[in-house]
């Protein structure tokens, strides 16, 4: 079995993979596509594109249906799967990506 130790490596390691090590925004970010993908012309989707929004309102969207703020059907329960870290660091991803 391989095991590997992130967090004793941060002196060798970039940042990024001691990032990577903690959260994988990317891999959060997949399943949020799953649903949220690019709005295409025409489409009926009723669920809403993240495309024109800014890391930040979507952090917080994240978090208000994480602490029941925002009323919604799906995102709490799905919010209420991650820490706070990690609704962040999707949400960065998603905007940067
Ligand atoms: C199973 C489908 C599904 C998945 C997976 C999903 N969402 Fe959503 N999302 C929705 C729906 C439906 C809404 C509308 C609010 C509601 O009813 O929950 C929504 C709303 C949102 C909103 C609010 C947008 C706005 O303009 O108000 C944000 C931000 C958001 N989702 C982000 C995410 C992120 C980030 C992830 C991944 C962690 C994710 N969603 C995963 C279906 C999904």
């Amino acid at each position: 079995m391989k095991r590997i130790c992130y967090a004793a490596a941060p002196v060798a390691g970039s940042l990024n993979s001691i990032a990577h090590a903690e959260i994988d925004a990317r891999a959060i970010a997949f399943n949020c596509r799953n649903c949220h993908a690019e709005s295409q012309p025409g489409s009926e989707s009723s669920i809403p594109s993240l495309e024109n929004l800014s890391a930040q309102q979507i952090r917080q969207a994240l978090l208000d249906f994480k602490y029941d703020k925002k009323p919604a059907t799906l995102m709490p329960r799905l919010a209420k799967g991650y820490s706070d870290a990690e609704l962040a660091a999707v949400a960065e991803y998603l905007n940067r990506n």
